[in-house]
């Protein structure tokens, strides 16, 4: 039987990390996977968890399973974080997940029971496992124009032109924030055009996010969001704790659908139920405890919310950097964008040969599609990286 298994393609992000790692150059540099990073290198356990999992380890007194749908005290406060007051929250069903990649393909499992026809559009480009998910599901996948190469900025037109094109029903994904890989984003405004776009074509908006915090900051990143949510007869979110809570390998998520009444939200969140069941049974308690813990106490979430604000300002900070040093090395303006992007990546727009140029002759490791991760630039090293940048050119 194992002799029929055919070699599978692997994530492009996944496998730098092997490679990063095997790469016996002391001076080298990874600007891939999307994880944290401080100006030393190491990705910290942020001060509001490490209090937390210590409330935690004195006060557990059993590791029986929680049920299902996970802890239901994790989900209301995810919601919470999320939308806020923007829905009534008799309309939300909600699952925790492993990650948000357990959420994403607990949602894309959902859409594909209630609607095996419909179509799910991502970005061109988007996170490269929205698009193998999908397919290793069967599931039917669209594509809307997002980036403009030219511009470096979002093609907003060419946007709404594509998803205009969607048949009813159809589902459209979208990044809440901190769009992976572009670092491109659509502002409050255009989310609100998009909402009304969406409604009047009937289709079902579908959100990833996993980087609440990273851009403007925690409220300012769900406007947005928010905007729609308030818009929608019916939303589904995938998020991730992540990049936010620095809670990676914990694998801390949640799937979050907004139904249209009561009714409609039991059957979904038995629907959650089902499906969790049916993959793993139970998500994993130990992170999503602690983020419960942290949302329900002002103080650990005081703490939590300024060293999340302390990382977002420095990785803002990297990227003006980064783009005073492009501008000084290259004599230009064409890496400009870098400053105006948000989030953890933003993409450079050099070619495969300029991307495998750069790792191997300079050991600086970039997604072979330019995305670089901002919390990797090397403060110290600005004008180094962006020699070897310009010297690709
Ligand atoms: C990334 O895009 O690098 C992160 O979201 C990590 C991952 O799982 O791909």
């Amino acid at each position: 039987m194992l002799e029929n298994l055919k070699p599978q393609p692997l994530d492009k992000i996944i496998a730098m990390i092997g490679q990063f790692k095997a790469d016996p150059r002391t001076e080298k540099l990874d600007l891939g996977v999307g994880v944290y990073k401080d100006v030393n290198g190491k990705t910290p356990i942020m001060r509001a968890v490490k209090a937390a999992e210590a409330r935690l380890l004195e006060s557990q007194q059993s590791k029986s399973y929680v049920g299902l749908l996970g802890d239901l005290t994790y989900n209301a406060a995810m919601a919470d974080l999320i939308l806020g007051d923007s829905v009534d929250s008799a309309r939300i069903a909600s699952a925790q997940t492993p990650g948000g990649t357990g959420a994403i393909h607990q949602l894309f499992e959902m859409i594909k029971m209630a609607s095996p026809d419909a179509k799910v559009w991502i970005s061109n480009p988007s996170w490269p496992n929205h698009e193998a998910i999908l397919k290793h599901l069967k599931m039917p996948v669209g594509k809307y124009r997002y980036f403009d190469d030219a511009t470096c900025d979002v093609d907003f037109d060419g946007m709404k032109a594509d998803i205009s094109s969607a048949a009813p029903g159809d589902i459209i994904l979208l990044h809440g924030c901190c769009h992976n890989p572009t670092g491109a984003n659509i502002t409050v405004a255009q989310w609100a055009e998009l909402a009304d776009l969406l409604l009047a074509k009937n289709l079902i908006p579908m959100i990833d996010i996993a980087y609440q915090g990273f851009g403007e900051g925690l409220a300012d990143d769900v406007k947005g969001l928010r905007i729609m949510a308030a818009k929608s007869p019916q939303m589904l979110i995938a998020a991730s704790c992540s990049k936010n809570f620095g809670l990676y390998r914990d694998r801390v998520g949640v799937a979050i659908a907004i139904a249209e009444d009561a009714a409609q939200q039991d059957l979904t969140k038995a629907t959650l139920a089902t499906i969790n069941r049916l993959n793993y049974s139970f998500a994993p308690d130990h992170g999503a405890a602690v983020v419960s813990i942290i949302m329900n106490d002002a103080e650990l979430r005081a703490d939590w919310q300024s060293e999340l604000e302390e990382m977002r300002l420095g990785m803002l900070d990297l990227r003006v950097e980064l783009a005073d040093a492009l501008r000084r090395a290259t004599n230009s303006d064409r890496f400009d964008f870098v400053a105006q992007h948000r989030g953890m990546f933003s993409r450079l727009g050099l070619t495969v040969g300029q991307v495998e140029t750069l790792r191997a002759q300079n050991g600086i490791y970039i997604v072979s599609d330019s995305r670089i991760n901002i919390a990797g630039l090397p403060k110290n090293g600005m004008d180094d990286l962006a020699a070897a940048i310009a010297a690709v050119l």
